[in-house]
């Protein structure tokens, strides 16, 4: 059978996602729980990982509640151990990962001459060290099925810059040339790997920015509305369905405020 071939098996013939794995990061809540939710749709075992149990725990509630197949685990992405111990008890439970979607993340915002480096760090390791450790190790169960589809939640401040966001900037940009170097390295094994640059999208993350802020936001989105988790998760579920043919992308779903 073709590689090809093997691929679109995988998948049903109306892009379902039935007997995957999905793996989403920080899917406690805000985009992680909407990506998580629309893979679950296809029909996708979710796993929603968070820094907590009880983060994890609700985000699986919500979908389980909506008649969706999810399953909590807790996993402190910063820490290599718990990483190790999540992948592992999802590898023992579920026996693979199709599906990784690398979304965790935070913010410590300041301009760069107030900036502490404890919050360099943190941002720094939270947003793109985490990428690299949780894909290193999962990478290695993709590429023995030779099959995965890796998502990196990005940003678009991680292509154009923000004033007072030198670390998260720094980190995301990061993420982009990691999502280009493994789309490279792992294309043999049929692991696709694609970034998402979100624009400005309604969650607590940004729910959080003053009201003057947010309306600076506003008047530089050509669609003129915030955007929302879905509109995040269903270029997600793209990259997971018909994307077969995608790699190494870093595309902005910002309603079109850069362009
Ligand atoms: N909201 C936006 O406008 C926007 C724009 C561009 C990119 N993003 C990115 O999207 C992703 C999701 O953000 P969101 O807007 O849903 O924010 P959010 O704060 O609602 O969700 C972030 C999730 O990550 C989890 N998390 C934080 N630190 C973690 C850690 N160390 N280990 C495990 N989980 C951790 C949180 O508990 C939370 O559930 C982030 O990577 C963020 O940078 C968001």
């Amino acid at each position: 059978m073709s590689t090809q071939t093997t691929t679109e098996a995988k998948m049903s013939s109306d892009g379902l996602l039935k007997n995957q794995v999905a793996l989403v990061t920080g899917s406690g809540r805000g985009i992680g729980l909407a990506i998580a939710r629309k893979l679950a749709s296809s029909g996708a075992q979710a796993i929603i990982t968070d820094i907590s149990q009880e983060a994890a725990d609700a985000g699986a509630k919500e979908l389980k509640d909506s008649g969706l197949k999810a399953d909590a685990f807790v996993c402190n992405v910063t820490d290599t151990d718990s990483i190790e111990k999540m992948t592992q008890a999802v590898i023992e439970k579920y026996g693979k990962i199709d599906i990784l979607v690398n979304n965790a993340g935070i913010t410590r915002d300041t301009l760069i001459m107030r900036m502490k480096l404890e919050d360099w760090n943190l941002v720094i390791e939270t947003n793109l060290s985490s990428v690299f450790k949780v894909s290193q190790i999962v990478l290695k169960h993709m590429s023995k099925a030779e099959y995965g589809r890796i998502v990196n939640i990005a940003s678009v401040i991680g292509i154009h810059g923000n004033v007072g966001q030198a670390n998260y900037a720094a980190a995301k940009g990061g993420v982009i040339a990691l999502t280009k170097t493994i789309a490279k390295e792992y294309a043999k094994r049929n692991v696709t790997c694609n970034a998402i640059a979100p624009g400005f999208i309604d969650t607590a993350m940004t729910q959080k920015l003053k009201p003057e802020i947010k309306e600076q936001y506003m008047k530089f989105i050509p669609l003129g509305r915030f955007g929302q988790p879905e509109d995040v998760a269903k270029l997600a579920h793209f990259f997971c369905t018909g994307g077969s043919y995608i790699t190494g992308q870093a595309i902005e779903v910002d309603g079109g405020m850069f362009m």
